[in-house]
């Protein structure tokens, strides 16, 4: 046998480097097209409903929203679903290389946009969840506020690393950031699935109190562990678990394009007039 026989035998079919970022970029086009359905939801119904000045209409699909006399939790209320709307929108486009690259510019400004938008809404987030009775478990309390947290801490560490110039890292803290800024709309995504494999049923879901709820909930820490399966897939040498994390975020990306479609329907489209 010639060497260059043995190399064409030994080359795998498929290079698993290929493989792992096609399945990342296919992850994050399914990612970018249910969040645009999250974000034209917030426009429709925060942005319209302010411009007309219809603040009842707000109320539609959230626990409290609006409650009278209270001023300081109205406010973060009405801030914190403005400002939901910049974070949406605005963070998908900073992963896409292609603009990180060509306009680089717009990406430093747009991410330090992100940034600052984040840190508003978590911290705001927080004080209006404890301001107000909780709704749900404590468990949800308790799922939603170390998501808060996260992403307070999460994005401190990808601007450590941008100002120390280290690249690499920055990539992994704005991902791992993304993700936990993601928490509200993986949470819709988690019914919609859920709906999904139970054909409607829903069983342990009730009120937000249920196991069901608190595992929905949770939604956000399995896509976190995912991302750090594809990041140590990326970093290690092993071809098996590169070609083993890359069927995993594909299998990911087809449940994100079924949760948002479910979502969608559930929560975001507009419910037909009886
Ligand atoms: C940073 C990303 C976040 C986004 C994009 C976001 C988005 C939203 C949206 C759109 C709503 C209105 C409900 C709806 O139409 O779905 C909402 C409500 C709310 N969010 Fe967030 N949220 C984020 C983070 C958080 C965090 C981290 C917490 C908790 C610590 C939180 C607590 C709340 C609360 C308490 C409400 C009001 C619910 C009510 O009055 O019934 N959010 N959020």
């Amino acid at each position: 046998m010639t060497d260059s026989a043995a190399t064409t035998r030994s080359r795998p079919l498929i290079d698993p480097r290929k493989a792992l970022s096609f399945a990342g970029a296919l992850w994050f086009v399914s990612a970018a097209i249910g969040q645009l359905a999250f974000v034209i939801h917030i426009a429709a119904q925060y942005y319209v409903s302010t411009f007309r000045g219809d603040f009842e209409r707000m109320d539609e699909g959230v626990i409290y929203g609006f409650i009278s006399g209270d001023l300081l939790g109205n406010a973060l209320f009405l801030s914190h679903v403005l400002l939901a709307f910049w974070i949406t929108a605005s963070g998908p486009l900073q992963f896409i290389p292609q603009v990180r690259n060509r306009f680089r510019t717009f990406h430093r400004w747009n991410g330090r946009f992100y940034l600052t938008v984040a840190l508003l809404t978590s911290s705001g987030a927080l004080i209006l969840s404890y301001l107000r009775p909780h709704f749900g478990s404590l468990a949800l309390l308790f799922v939603n506020t170390a998501d808060g947290v996260l992403i307070i801490a999460f994005g401190c560490l990808a601007l450590r690393a941008a100002l120390k110039r280290r690249f690499d890292d920055h990539k992994r803290w704005a991902l791992r950031l993304f993700i936990v800024v993601s928490g509200v709309w993986f949470f819709r995504l988690g019914y919609g699935f859920y709906f999904f494999i139970t054909a409607g049923e829903m069983p342990g879901s009730h009120n937000l109190s249920g196991p069901a709820d608190i595992a929905v909930a949770s939604t956000w820490i399995v896509a976190l562990a995912g991302l750090e399966l594809y990041l140590s897939a990326q970093r290690r040498p092993s071809g098996g678990l590169k070609m083993a994390a890359a069927a995993m975020t594909i299998a990911a990306a087809g449940a994100v394009l079924v949760s948002s479609y479910f979502a969608a329907h559930m929560f975001w489209l507009p419910t037909p007039a009886a």
